[in-house]
């Protein structure tokens, strides 16, 4: 079984991705940490992220364990990654990984922009969660807070409103619902709650598939 699980910046995508995968007994992939990665390489090599040549090499000689999870969440990881992901070649480099990660058995919970409509088409099933941009960046301030990250909250928003922008607007695997995704609205919902009306909408499909676990 596979679950697609898509949506902007700091939506609760990654939250909801993770605890469905447990749920489920499925292995979970975090498909932006790729691009993270890829952004934090370019930049490690001494290239700027929007460097074609010096991207799509870092893709292909990517190695996501080299990152500790702080330094693959920080704010300046997320804007390079936004920028390396806006590159075709690097987009394609990347799909195998995801596309090998999605079929391997028991099945998977992916995270991203694209699972539902260019990874993984075939999913089982496809959410789309969004929510207020300054909702998501109070979320996204706090998890920065905790680890350290003193960026303000306008900054925060700022860089979410960015990056959902570049995220939308380009050309190659744009962010944007699958034609069959349900849509999850999270601003009103707390972690708990979100996880419970996420599983409501994933046990709907599945039922309707007749194949509910
Ligand atoms: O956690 P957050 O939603 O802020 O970011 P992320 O999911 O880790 O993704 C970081 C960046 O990677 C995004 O802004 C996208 O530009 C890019 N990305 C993508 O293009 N396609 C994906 N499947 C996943 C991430």
């Amino acid at each position: 079984m596979v679950i697609a699980v898509d949506g902007p910046a700091a939506s609760g995508k990654g939250t909801l991705a993770r605890r469905l995968a447990a749920y489920y007994g499925l292995s979970y992939l975090d498909t932006g940490s790729l691009y993270r990665a890829t952004g934090l390489a370019v930049e490690a090599a001494g290239a700027r992220p929007d460097d074609q040549p010096a991207a799509l090499n870092a893709a292909q000689t990517l190695d996501p364990s080299f990152y500790s999870e702080d330094q693959l969440r920080s704010p300046g990881a997320g804007e390079a990654a936004s920028q390396v992901a806006a590159i075709p070649a690097v987009r394609s480099a990347l799909l195998e990984f995801q596309r090998n990660f999605a079929a391997t058995p028991p099945g998977a919970v992916l995270d991203g922009r694209d699972i539902g409509t260019v990874v993984c088409p075939d999913a089982d099933a496809k959410l789309f969660v969004t929510a207020q941009p300054e909702t998501r960046a109070q979320r996204r301030h706090l998890e920065h807070a905790g680890r350290g990250d003193e960026l303000s909250y306008e900054n925060v928003l700022a860089d979410i409103r960015r990056r959902d922008e570049r995220d939308s607007g380009r050309a190659v695997a744009p962010l944007k619902p699958a034609e069959d995704a349900i849509l999850l609205d999270t601003t009103e919902l707390g972690i708990e709650a979100a996880f419970q009306a996420a599983l409501d909408l994933v046990e709907s499909v599945l039922n309707e598939r007749g194949q509910s676990a």
